[in-house]
This record gives structure tokens, C-alpha cells and sequence, in this order.
């Protein structure tokens, strides 16, 4: 006879044995065209030991895998089986996904489900007609040449006021800080003054600076996430860091309801910030009401200040480590920076047009963008079964991934060297700056939803990057990058590619 606990044990055992079988033959038939290789994956729990294993290396481990199959391309198995997709850095795969068959490759429920309490119907967040429609706006305002001075403005009325001072102060006081959180500081403040026109010491005082940054890192947990249920299990339980995601949100909706209000009392003709740009535009729409053009507002300046917040800043913290680890490259920015012509008289900034000029500057920021994207990994949801120019199959509503961070890291597309930082790669015989093709390089995306801000966040980058390297040595405390670490780089797991602990560094006044 058997007791009680063998009797469990081996009705557990059948039952697992079950499952499995159930799963595994599931898993055969659902995709029997997929000819693709995939990470090793298991019955019921799919690729989920392998993501465990290397969390803390994600985007490297996807890298190697992908540059190990013959097209670069792999299909992936969630957890549970519950879901199917691919993951390209094939750049022809690339450009199939993201414009020769745009239609079908939606942001749909994959980004809806995450993003939608913050994001609401922001441009970020939706497609089709309300993508379009905000598309069509955005993109002219972000075309104009009064959106372009205004940008340029900012930041140099940012760099002069606030920037400079505080990195003096360091200085002086031989301070250690944290550059990737003063990065993060300026680009928010900037942003938020480009899109609500609003000062950025105001919003220093006020806490949607913090609700902002809890609800984007809440966001990216939950994207991040191996196993969905958890998180919507917390938010119908309203317990952990869903209960701190509502009431951040709480806090940004009041504090955007409270300025587009305000805005609404005053005279916006010659405003130049983008909310006011978009209240004008929206004159000429219909609503059912007033709240509802104002939730409309709402949610086209939250994309823009998510799309704006920390991508520049991660851009140039990469782009700092980098530099501290290459002075060879060190010296040629500066060298560059000298040929503008009287440079010790200028003022603390750089014009628009001397910031054209720097082109050795403008190869060694996209050669740090080719490295570390700061959108590493990128995904959307397929409309309908489909086969890739490379014959991957991807089946209905399968997600479809690309790795910016692994493209930059294909030998197939940027050569043997390719973990190594030479701006050089990007110059012409003559020094001029040579744009890759956009598929090689889809750090802004590519296609019809291409990133608006571009431009913007080059301004930003070079600004920042000259008026520093003038002015200061930045001296890492890791030393900077090198041939080792650039093998197992310190990143940390969320939407932006962030520097793990931060990036500490000294600051010191160059010698004119
Ligand atoms: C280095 C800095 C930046 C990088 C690497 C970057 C990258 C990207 C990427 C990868 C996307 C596509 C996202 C997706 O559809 O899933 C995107 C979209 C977008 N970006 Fe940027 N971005 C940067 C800075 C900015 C800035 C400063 C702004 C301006 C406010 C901005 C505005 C936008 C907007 C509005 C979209 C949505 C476009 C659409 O869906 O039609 N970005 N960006």
C-alpha cells in the first residue's frame, strides 16, 4: 500500500509529466513553419532559466545569441508558452518591421496594457488615427524654425544658469557627483520648460519631478517583467509598487491639469513652448467637451516629456564613460572646439551654427550611440502572420522585437571592430561627418515613427558635450571604459539603457 506522501509525490510527478507533454506539443504545433533558432527553452516555463541567468547582462546575452544565428534573428518562447516572438538585429529584418510593412507592426496591447494609466492616448502610446493625427501636428511644430530656436534657447539658458554653476561649485568644493543623475536633472528640467514652458525651479519644488520618475520606473518594471500576472496582480490588489504607481500618477495628471488650466487664461499666441503650440493647433479640432481637449493635451505633453526625459541624458552619460576611457578621442574634440575662432572670448555656449561645425564631435556622440542606445531594446505586436525578408515566420499577435544595442554590436554590419569606440568610422576623407544608413543605426528608429526629437536631443548633446570639455577634465572614478568592460559594460535592466549605481566622477578646471 501506498502512504499518503508517496501517493502526492507521484500524482505530482504525473502531473507535471502531463504538462509538459501538453506544453511541449503545444509548443511544436503552434509554429511548425518557425525555423528559427531560439534561446534553450523548456516546457511550461520557455526561455525564463536563461533570462534569469543573465539579467544582469541582458542585452549582451541577447547580442551574442543573435550574432550566433546564421540571419541574426531568433524566436522566443515566454513563460507558460503564453506568448511567441522574434528578435531581429538583422538591419534588413529592421527595415521590413519598422517601413516596408509598417502597417503591420503595431504598439497596440503590448504598450497599451503597460503604459496606458501614464500615457493615456499620447502619441507614444497609440496608433493608427491618433497617432496620425498627432503625428501630423507634432511633426510640423517640430519643424519650424521658432520650435528649433526656441529648443536652443533653453538649453543654453539652462547650461548658463543652472548647469555651470553647480559643476563650478563641484569643482571648487572637489566634490564626487553622480553625472548620470545631473545629466538627468538638466534634460528633465529642459524638457519640461520646452514642453510646458514652465521654469524648471518650479518644478524642482513641486514632487511631479519624483512622481514622473517613480511612474517611469514602475513602467519599465513592469515591461521588464518575465511574468506579467504578477504586476496586474498587485494592481487589483492596489499593494506595492502599483499602489505608488497610482498615486504618482495622481500627482503628474494634477500637476498637468493645473498648467494646461492656467495656460488656458492666458494669452498663448506668442508662446513658443510646445503645450502652447498644441492648444493653438487644437483650436481647429473637434471635442465632445472641454475636459476632453484638455485630456488630450495632457496626454500628447506626457509622451513628450517620457520621449524627452532621460534619453539624452543616458546618451551622455555613455558618451562621458567613453571619453574618460579614450583620451586620444579627448584631445581630438578639443582640438576641434579650439578651431572655432575666438573661442576664450565666447560666452560659456555654442551657437547653433558653430555647433554644425563640430563634426569629429558629432561622429564620437553617434559612435556612443551606436554602443549604447539608450533605447537598447524595442518591440510591437503583429496585426497578422507574416514572413520576414530573411523567411522568419512571425505568427498573429506574436511580438517582434529589435535590439538596437545588439545591431551596434553585429560584426555582419559594423566589421571586427565593432566593440571598439572609433569615431573615426563615421568621417570621410575630409573629416566630414557620414550619416549611416538608418537600419544599421536604429538608436531614433526608423520609418514613419521615427523619433521627433532627433535634433533636439543632438543640440542638447553637443551643447552640453562642448561646454564641458572646454571648461573641465572629467575624471571617472572606474577609469572609464576600457577593452574589458566594454565586454561587460555596467548597465542596468529598464527601458533606458541606464549606467548601473550611477557614474561618479571629479571635476576639474582645464587650464585655458
Ligand atoms: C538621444 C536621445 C533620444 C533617443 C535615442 C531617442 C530614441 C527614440 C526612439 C527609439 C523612439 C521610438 C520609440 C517607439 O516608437 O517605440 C523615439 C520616439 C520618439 N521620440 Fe525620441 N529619442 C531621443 C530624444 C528625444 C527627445 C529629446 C524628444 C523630444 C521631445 C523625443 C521625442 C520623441 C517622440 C515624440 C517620439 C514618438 C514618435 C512617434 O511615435 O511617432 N525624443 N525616440
Amino acid at each position: 500500500m501506498l502512504d499518503l506522501n508517496s501517493a502526492s509525490l507521484i500524482f505530482l510527478t504525473l502531473s507535471i509529466c502531463f504538462i509538459s507533454l501538453f506544453f511541449l506539443f503545444f509548443s511544436a504545433s503552434s509554429n511548425p513553419s518557425n525555423k528559427n533558432p531560439c534561446p534553450q527553452s523548456y516546457p511550461i516555463i520557455g526561455n525564463l532559466p536563461g533570462f534569469l541567468r543573465n539579467h544582469h547582462r541582458f542585452h549582451d546575452w541577447v547580442a551574442e545569441m543573435l550574432s550566433q544565428t546564421p540571419s541574426s534573428t531568433l524566436q522566443v518562447n515566454s513563460f507558460l508558452n503564453l506568448s511567441h516572438g522574434i528578435c531581429t538585429a538583422n538591419p534588413i529584418n529592421v527595415e521590413h518591421l519598422l517601413r516596408a510593412n509598417f502597417q503591420n507592426y503595431i504598439k497596440g496591447s503590448r504598450y497599451n496594457n503597460v503604459l496606458n494609466e501614464l500615457l493615456g492616448q499620447g502619441i507614444f502610446n497609440v496608433d493608427e488615427h491618433a497617432w496620425i493625427l498627432q503625428r501630423k501636428i507634432a511633426s510640423h511644430e517640430f519643424n519650424t524654425k521658432s520650435l528649433k530656436h526656441f529648443i536652443s534657447d533653453v538649453v543654453k539658458s539652462e547650461i548658463t544658469n543652472r548647469l555651470m554653476p553647480f559643476l563650478s561649485k563641484a569643482c571648487n568644493d572637489d566634490m564626487v557627483i553622480d553625472l548620470q543623475q545631473v545629466l538627468q536633472n538638466f534634460t528633465f528640467n529642459n524638457i519640461c520648460n520646452v514642453a510646458f514652458g514652465v521654469d524648471p525651479a518650479y518644478l524642482q519644488n513641486s514632487s511631479f519631478v519624483k512622481a514622473f520618475d517613480d511612474a517611469v520606473e514602475i513602467c519599465s518594471s513592469r515591461f521588464m517583467s518575465p511574468i506579467p500576472a504578477v504586476w496586474k496582480v498587485k494592481r487589483v490588489m492596489n499593494i506595492g509598487s502599483e499602489k505608488r504607481f497610482k498615486e504618482a500618477v495622481k500627482v503628474i495628471n494634477e500637476y498637468a491639469m493645473e498648467i494646461i488650466i492656467s495656460n488656458e487664461n492666458k494669452e498663448i499666441g506668442s508662446n513658443q513652448d510646445l503645450l502652447s503650440r498644441f492648444m493653438s493647433a487644437s483650436k481647429s479640432m473637434e471635442f465632445q467637451d472641454q475636459e476632453q481637449r484638455r485630456k488630450f493635451l495632457r496626454d500628447i505633453i506626457i509622451s513628450f516629456i517620457l520621449a524627452g526625459k532621460d534619453s539624452t541624458s543616458t546618451a551622455l552619460t555613455w558618451f562621458f564613460w567613453l571619453i574618460a576611457g579614450n583620451p586620444r578621442c579627448a584631445s581630438l574634440i578639443r582640438a576641434e572646439l579650439s578651431s572655432l575662432p575666438e573661442l576664450e572670448l565666447r560666452p560659456r555656449t555654442f551657437s547653433y551654427d558653430e555647433l554644425k561645425k563640430l563634426h569629429y564631435l558629432h561622429a564620437a556622440l553617434s559612435e556612443s550611440l551606436r554602443l549604447f542606445p539608450p533605447v537598447p531594446i524595442n518591440s510591437r505586436l503583429t496585426v497578422d502572420k507574416d514572413v520576414l525578408p530573411d523567411g522568419t515566420y512571425v505568427g498573429k499577435g506574436w511580438f517582434a522585437d529589435y535590439s538596437a544595442y545588439a545591431v551596434g554590436r553585429m560584426e555582419t554590419v559594423w566589421g571586427k571592430d565593432c566593440r571598439e569606440f572609433k569615431p573615426e568610422r563615421w568621417l570621410d576623407a575630409d573629416g566630414a561627418f557620414q550619416p549611416s544608413d538608418q537600419f544599421r543605426f536604429p538608436v531614433f528608429h526608423c520609418g514613419p515613427r521615427m523619433c521627433l526629437g532627433k535634433e533636439m536631443a543632438y543640440v542638447q548633446m553637443k551643447s552640453i558635450a562642448a561646454v564641458l570639455m572646454h571648461q573641465f577634465d572629467i575624471i571617472a572614478l572606474d577609469g572609464g571604459a576600457n577593452a574589458e568592460k566594454m565586454m561587460n559594460p555596467p548597465y542596468s535592466l529598464s527601458l533606458l539603457l541606464k549606467m548601473r549605481g550611477g557614474f561618479p566622477v571629479q571635476i576639474k578646471r582645464r587650464q585655458q
